[in-house]
């Protein structure tokens, strides 16, 4: 089942719900950097681009990327950034990787692996299209290792059915370890704050989080509302900074 259709859904609202400041940008271009190699450029691959979000920033730090995304929509709104040096975007999913074999250094996944259906076949692409030695940056969640937003537990079951999403960490190990694929690491970035609370309430107000679609529509209603009084309650208050899990193998070397 598909979680999310971007093509009906979200693509309108996703750049501004999503939306990252320059120094959350930084902090995450910074993160990739450290578990990738010195060397420059590096080929890349931004594996469910989206809106482009990452794209131009991972050209800029590290040399050319491939943004590969599914959504036609998403795909056009990643476009009106207009050219960018060394970014391409073309139609294609982690399924069906639309690039050559060996040909890219390393591979991002950001908060897109949730969405693929067919995740075996996605690692056997994944893997025949990052060289021996190249690196895969897996941005997911886990489902035993949560993150918790200050926000996720206003909803009903918000937390659980936020987790629910996602498989737990040793199931995504074993699928990639068992296609020759090492755990590189595993670290949890603290992405600095949006704003303040109520800021962050006026992005929920968009509902481009996967979870909306697994809440009915008075659980979304009922969840803003507290977030509305506990915004209420504290005028002004900054939206806490969490801690997300980035976790990176590298395809064995050949
Ligand atoms: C939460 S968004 C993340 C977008 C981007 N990585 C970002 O962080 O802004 C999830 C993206 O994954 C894409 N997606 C859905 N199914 C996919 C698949 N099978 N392979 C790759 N990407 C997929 C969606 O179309 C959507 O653009």
């Amino acid at each position: 089942m598909t979680l999310v259709d971007y093509d009906t859904e979200q693509y309108r609202d996703y750049a501004r719900g999503r939306a990252l400041s320059a120094e959350q940008l930084r902090v995450w271009v910074d993160a990739f950097v450290a578990v990738l190699p010195g060397r420059r450029p590096l080929t890349g691959l931004d594996v469910g681009s989206g809106t482009g979000r990452f794209t131009p920033a991972l050209a800029e730090a590290l040399g050319p990327v491939t943004g590969v995304e599914p959504s036609a929509r998403m795909r056009e709104v990643a476009a009106t950034q207009g050219h960018r040096p060394g970014v391409r975007y073309l139609a294609g999913a982690a399924e069906n990787l639309p690039v050559p074999d060996a040909s890219a250094d390393y591979a991002l996944l950001f908060l897109s692996w949730h969405h693929v259906g067919d995740k075996a076949r996605a690692v056997r692409e994944l893997s025949r299209v990052v060289r021996p030695g190249g690196r895969l940056l897996l941005r997911a969640n886990f489902r035993d290792h949560h993150p918790r937003p200050w926000w996720l537990g206003y909803f009903p079951h918000g937390y659980e059915v936020d987790a629910s999403l996602f498989q737990p960490l040793h199931e995504v190990i074993a699928m990639f370890t068992a296609a020759g694929w090492r755990v590189a690491s595993f670290d949890m970035v603290t992405e600095p704050s949006p704003g303040t609370r109520e800021d962050m309430l006026e992005r929920l107000r968009l509902r481009t989080f996967s979870f909306f679609a697994r809440l009915s529509p008075d659980e979304q209603d009922e969840g803003l509302r507290r977030i509305e009084q506990a915004v209420a309650a504290e005028p002004g208050a900054p939206s806490p900074p969490f801690a997300e899990p980035l976790l990176t193998f590298e395809r064995s070397p050949r």
